[in-house]
């Protein structure tokens, strides 16, 4: 049976949570993308969540938390955290921290490490299913694994809605791209995933902000090592034109096929960055991409768009 796409009245939160109760999967609205939703308590929940992926199980997932003080009983929460969290949550921030000895998060969803990454988001639809389920969601984007993330209700139901329970639908995601990840360990975080926040503005909170592509002692996350977000179609970077055959996603003024924004703000470029892919990927073989400067969230849409490009032309 295809999952029910559903508008996210009191009754349908209420009829999440039973599912999420009885060990299912519900796909939930996120300021940044859509997430797929279980409990992150149960270890049979959670094994589903990566079957349905078909995720490796040496990626660890994301807890979603209602409140920063369910934040600090799954994860401790140094000075560095704290200040993070009291400036950009709730927000598209995760920070991944060393367990609490009170976390409920279970093993496979933390993938036997010793940290755990945390979110407390900003739509109200996810406010409202964690309000109501009053314990973490694991939430990892719901698409399967290495294919391009949903930033509509539609998406995740064309990808993953003969096998999940149920959609809520908050609309189009506002930001459009993931969270941006930070390891708040120690004193100087460092950079795992760049994302929806700009990592200027962190820098204004953290003096420092350590980066595996320029210190090789950084940390790094699991999914930063995997292929992702990749369309069937042929993807060509920093194309100023494109070749015959080729559809063209356009940036700033000019022809194109879609444009990801016309008067080249990188805001509107990251809301529009995936679903375009999507539309495009659906009627061409072939997309050139023009060049995306390097500057506030263009550094996390190049950096979707490479991850992208470098995958094979099949879908794994
Ligand atoms: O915006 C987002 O973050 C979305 C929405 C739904 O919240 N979620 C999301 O989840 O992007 P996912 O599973 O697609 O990406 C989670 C990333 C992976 O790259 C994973 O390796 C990393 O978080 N991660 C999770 N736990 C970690 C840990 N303990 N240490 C390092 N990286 C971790
Ligand atoms: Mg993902």
């Amino acid at each position: 049976m295809t999952a029910p796409i559903v508008p996210p009245t009191p009754e349908n939160i209420s009829h999440a949570c039973a599912i999420l109760d009885a060990g299912g999967l519900v796909a939930m609205p996120t300021e940044t993308v859509y997430g797929l939703a279980a409990d992150a308590r149960n270890t049979a929940a959670v094994a589903r969540l990566y079957a349905t992926k078909n995720r490796p199980n040496f990626n660890p997932l994301i807890a979603h938390i209602a409140t920063t003080t369910q934040a600090a009983s799954e994860g401790v929460l140094n000075g560095p955290a704290q200040a993070l969290a009291a400036q950009f949550w709730p927000g598209p921030l995760t920070l991944v921290v060393e367990t609490a000895p009170t976390i409920s998060v279970c093993d496979l969803a933390r993938a036997g490490l010793d940290s755990v990454a945390l979110r407390r988001p900003a739509h109200p639809v996810a406010v409202a299913l964690l309000n109501a389920f009053q314990a973490p969601l694991v939430a990892p984007s719901a698409n399967p694994s290495g294919q391009i993330s949903p930033t509509r209700a539609e998406h995740v139901a064309a990808d993953l809605g003969e096998t999940i329970d149920l959609i809520l639908d908050g609309g189009p995601c506002a930001a459009g791209l993931e969270s941006t990840i930070l390891d708040a360990r120690a004193e100087h975080p460092a950079l795992l995933r760049s994302g929806s926040l700009d990592a200027a503005d962190i820098l204004r909170v953290t003096p420092r902000l350590r980066n595996p592509k320029t210190d090789p002692n950084a940390p790094r996350s699991p999914g930063q090592l995997l292929r992702h977000y990749a369309p069937r179609a042929a993807l060509r970077l920093n194309a100023n034109q494109p070749n015959s055959g080729e559809a063209y996603l356009g940036f700033g003024p000019g022809p194109a096929t879609l444009n990801l924004s016309e008067r080249a703000d990188l805001n509107e470029a990251a809301r529009h960055l995936f679903a375009m892919l999507r539309t495009l990927d659906a009627s061409h073989t072939a997309i050139a991409v023009a060049p995306i400067p390097m500057r506030g969230l263009g550094e996390a849409i190049n950096d979707r768009l490479l991850r992208a490009a470098s995958m094979p032309k099949e879908r794994l």
